[in-house]
């Protein structure tokens, strides 16, 4: 249910310093499907239930990180608004053309004031979660391991939190679902869970004194039983966790943590609520904040806290 035009995220494109360890990370042990490859090296992934052509992009680099992340809009006419409206809030544009992204429309490029490029886009190639659209089968038989439904947001860190808020929030058209406030009487605000949709979030924004930084991209898994599945893989693997499986008391998911092979970190999880616009905002104080973080301990996790790409 999109609200103002922008219907859900759409994609991220990541920096990654080993392409081969990348792909057997993301295809063979997360269970996103390749797409499509371009001159520049760039991957293009899918979650297996997405039906746009791509929703991640793996992008060889010398350091790791996210170049940007994307929201899709339902139409041109929305898109061209909102470019107006970026101009007008005073963010620096730049249009990129279709095909700079191979099967994906015209972008709109913005830097928020918390230091990250984002971009809109209104058309995408269709390719379709593989079930076809007339009797389909409720689930495909060639997944691999965790086998993730999508890409579902990203958590990003950096300076101008308020900047930001007001941004997504004024004209963009997103909610503030969920907030953390610390200080005398709650005055300073670290922490924005803000949805375009009927998700508790669609991004997740923290303060932090350096711009531009990513605390992880996330996928979507139906179920408790997925998730330890999820955490089977990694043990099977090796593949280093963060923390987890728990639950946050921001947002309610329950989720696991861990790190791609360039030190990215990435988070598989499910549950939540669904967000109807006229939901009052939730508020954690700075009294709770172990529980709002990981709810089965109560405690804050260093690692979690600080370490970015
Ligand atoms: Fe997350």
């Amino acid at each position: 249910m999109a609200m103002t035009g922008v219907l859900r995220p759409g994609h991220v494109q990541i920096r990654v310093l080993d392409m081969e360890a990348s792909l057997t990370h993301y295809i063979e042990r997360m269970g996103l499907l390749e797409t499509d490859r371009d001159d520049q090296g760039r991957v293009y992934l899918k979650g297996w239930d997405e039906h746009d052509w791509f929703s991640v992009v793996l992008r060889p680099a010398d350091t790791p990180g996210m170049d940007f992340t994307a929201f899709k809009v339902d139409s041109v006419e929305t898109l061209n608004r909102l470019e107006q409206s970026l101009k007008d809030f005073g963010c620096e544009i730049t249009r990129l053309p279709a095909g700079d992204l191979k099967h994906c429309g015209e972008r709109v490029s913005f830097i928020s004031p918390m230091g990250h490029t984002f971009e809109l886009f209104a058309q995408k190639d269709y390719i379709g979660n593989g079930l076809g659209n007339i009797n389909p089968h409720p689930w495909r038989e060639d997944l691999k391991g965790m086998k993730v439904h999508r890409f579902d947001h990203c958590l990003l860190y950096g300076d101008d939190l308020d900047g930001a808020v007001k941004l997504f929030t004024e004209v963009l058209g997103f909610q503030q679902t969920e907030k953390v406030v610390v200080g005398p009487g709650g005055s300073v605000q670290i922490a924005s869970f803000l949805t375009c949709g009927m998700k508790a979030h669609d991004l997740a924004l923290i303060r932090h004194e350096e711009k531009g930084k990513l605390h992880h991209v996330s996928f979507l898994l139906r179920s408790w039983e997925e998730v330890l599945h999820a955490a089977d893989i990694m043990g099977r693997y090796k593949i280093p966790i963060d923390i987890g499986p728990t639950r946050h008391g921001i947002t309610r998911g329950r989720t696991i943590y861990f790190f791609d092979p360039s030190g990215n970190r990435n988070e598989t999880f499910c549950d939540s609520y669904d967000w109807y616009p006229d939901h009052p905002e939730i508020t954690w104080t700075e009294d709770e904040l172990g529980g709002a973080i990981f709810y089965h301990d109560q405690q804050l996790n260093e690692r979690f806290l600080s370490v970015v790409t």
